[in-house]
């Protein structure tokens, strides 16, 4: 466990708050990270372990100077980090946030497009600055519902009088009226052909999508009807919304029912051997009693942490919103989502 200490906290807007933790040297290198990447934030809720994935919302930092990390955390209602962060939570307290994780990160290229919604800003905004410090073009289209709900405006003004010629900012406010009409509503597959039409990226630009599903999902369709290559097309979900497993996924059920199943997984290097039986959840919940070492976070097939390879046999999972097509061709699975569709099982964590 690693308790970082916060050493900064400020209000973004009425609901979220920025709080910066301070690395300390001899985790430095630990916790390095890519413009994009997030944290998981560790904390116990009515006595029982819960985890939070936050993204990163600043550059990285560098050989000198202090080491933060800087988050931004919602408040979604009673009892959860963001209602600690706004309310409890004082500089000087330590936190226990895990290692920088996540492949939702700044590609290579010198054109890049975020589509965001709400505290989907976050990553991207990371992205923006050190894209814009080394050179690259960036278009930020961002929804909000109102202009106070807008987070990070001081940060995207400063970057907007550093980088004026690189850097372009539409908001789109969905509940209060922009004057120009294309300004005023979601961003959604409706409004976004347009939105892209006036910033006309170029053919090689890559995309970054954050935000609900249903905002991501409709912009990834809109990018593909306009012949973006899937490669240059990057998301992160924020949760996913409940759809019905695949019918493989009530298979699991009978092969549970009839006994324990084998589960050997490899991680830190070190190959453990544990049983998995019908009263567990998901693979992701039978390894963890036998190692508690296993990285996860959010749980919900969203975020990517419990990424695994399948080395022998075969899982179904309920919900997958976070692997590529070409990983789950080559045996990927999350573990939060996966249970045994055979007698034994092996994943490798270390893949
Ligand atoms: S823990 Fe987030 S996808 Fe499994």
């Amino acid at each position: 466990m690693t308790l970082l200490p916060v050493v900064g906290l400020d209000r973004l807007t009425d609901d979220a708050v920025r709080v910066v933790f301070e690395v300390p040297a001899e985790a430095r290198g630990g916790y390095r990270y890519l413009p994009g990447q997030h944290v998981t934030v560790r904390l116990e809720l009515d006595g029982v372990e819960a985890r939070r994935a936050y993204s990163l919302c600043a550059a990285p930092y560098g050989d000198a100077g202090r080491a933060t990390l800087s988050i931004a955390v919602k408040e979604l209602g009673p009892g959860g980090f963001g209602q600690i962060a706004s309310s409890k939570l004082a500089v000087g307290d330590r936190v226990d946030v895990l290692p920088p994780a996540g492949r939702f990160v700044l590609q290579e290229g010198d054109e890049h497009v975020g589509i965001v919604a709400g505290s989907g800003v976050t990553p991207v905004l990371a992205m923006a600055e050190v894209a814009l410090a080394r050179g690259d073009r960036f278009t930020l289209i961002y929804g909000n519902r109102t202009a106070s709900s807008v987070m990070f405006l001081e940060e995207l003004a400063d970057l907007k009088d550093r980088y004026a010629e690189r850097l372009m900012v539409l908001h789109v406010l969905s509940r209060e009226p922009r004057e120009a009409p294309l300004l005023t509503g979601r961003v959604d597959a409706e409004r976004l052909p347009g939105l892209l039409d006036a910033v006309s990226p170029g053919p090689d630009a890559h995309y970054y999508l954050c935000g609900p599903m249903a905002m991501v999902d409709g912009a990834k369709a809109v990018l593909a009807e306009r012949g973006v290559q899937r490669g240059h097309v990057h998301f992160e979900l924020f949760h996913a919304e409940d759809a019905p497993p695949p019918a493989a996924y009530a298979e699991t059920a009978k092969v549970l029912a009839e006994g324990d199943v084998d589960v050997t997984v490899t991680l830190g290097g070190r190959r453990t051997q544990l049983a998995m039986s019908q009263d567990d959840d998901s693979v992701l919940a039978a390894v963890l009693k036998a190692r508690p070492d296993t990285p996860y976070s959010c749980t919900g097939g969203v975020c990517g942490t419990c990424r695994a390879k399948i080395v022998r046999g075969e899982v179904a999972m309920a919900h997958d919103y976070a692997l590529e097509p070409e990983e789950k061709a080559e045996g990927f699975v999350l573990a939060c989502q996966s249970r045994p569709l055979t007698p034994a099982v092996e994943l490798d964590f270390d893949a």
